[in-house]
């Protein structure tokens, strides 16, 4: 209710229990409510005026290159450019968010959804999830790198180290990196800090959610109820 009303949760509740809301046209003051999918696209008013309540929306993205994680920008299409209007509630445009972003030069999975607080739960530091990506350097990727990035790194302008990250080599250039952080540039910051430049880096993972590979870049598919609460 309060994503589709503009309202805090908090001001959202307030209204519920002030008795502001019916459901078909009877007025509900309990906040744990349960809509039918017919309540959810127009049943619910909020002092008589229809909430756009369609039901959230999960998708996960298979990100080309050359796309910003923005929901608008100036310069570069968006990955929201890829998504067709006629695959979701023409009420959730403008509701969807990234839930972690890539960089406009990497690829693999991005998380979409119009649920802020799934999307809060996704990116939260403190839920410590891990992101897993395959990375292709410049230089080839040193042996001791693996304990400087279990241990943490000193990261340019961070005032503290990076959380111990999982680091795989698989080849003189390429490794998979686990990290439970979300911080700026971070992958390729850390990278920076071994002496190493990051060329190519794609996602394949957020915590138990795994970029299908059914999926060619650019498609996209909508989460599964087990991907979606396994939070
Ligand atoms: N780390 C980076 O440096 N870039 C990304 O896009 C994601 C993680």
């Amino acid at each position: 209710m309060a994503a589709s009303s503009g309202l805090s949760r908090k001001q959202a509740t307030l209204e519920v229990r002030r008795g502001n809301v019916q459901i078909d046209g009877i007025q509900c003051k309990r906040t744990a409510t349960q809509l039918s999918d017919a309540q959810q696209n127009g049943g619910v008013t909020l002092n008589s005026t229809a909430l756009f309540t369609a039901k959230p929306l999960y998708l996960m993205l298979h990100k080309p290159k050359g796309y910003v994680c923005a929901n608008t920008d100036a310069d570069h299409p968006t990955v929201f450019d890829l998504l067709n209007e006629r695959d979701f509630h023409p009420n959730l445009q403008g509701q969807l968010q990234v839930a972690g972003r890539l960089d406009i030069d990497t690829t693999g999975l991005v998380l979409i959804t119009s649920d802020g607080l799934w999307n809060h739960t996704v990116t939260s530091p403190n839920k410590k999830l891990g992101k897993r990506y395959l990375v292709t350097t410049a230089n080839p990727i040193a042996s001791d790198s693996v304990a400087l990035f279990e241990q943490g790194l000193e990261l340019r302008g961070d005032s503290k180290p990076t959380k111990p990250a999982k680091l795989i080599i698989t080849g003189s250039h390429c490794a998979e990196l686990e990290i439970t952080e979300g911080r700026y540039h971070q992958v390729k910051r850390m990278f920076a800090a071994v002496g190493n430049k990051v060329v190519e880096l794609h996602r394949v993972r957020i915590a138990d959610i795994t970029l299908d590979d059914n999926l060619a870049p650019c498609e996209y598919r909508t989460l599964t109820a087990e991907e979606v609460n396994g939070f």
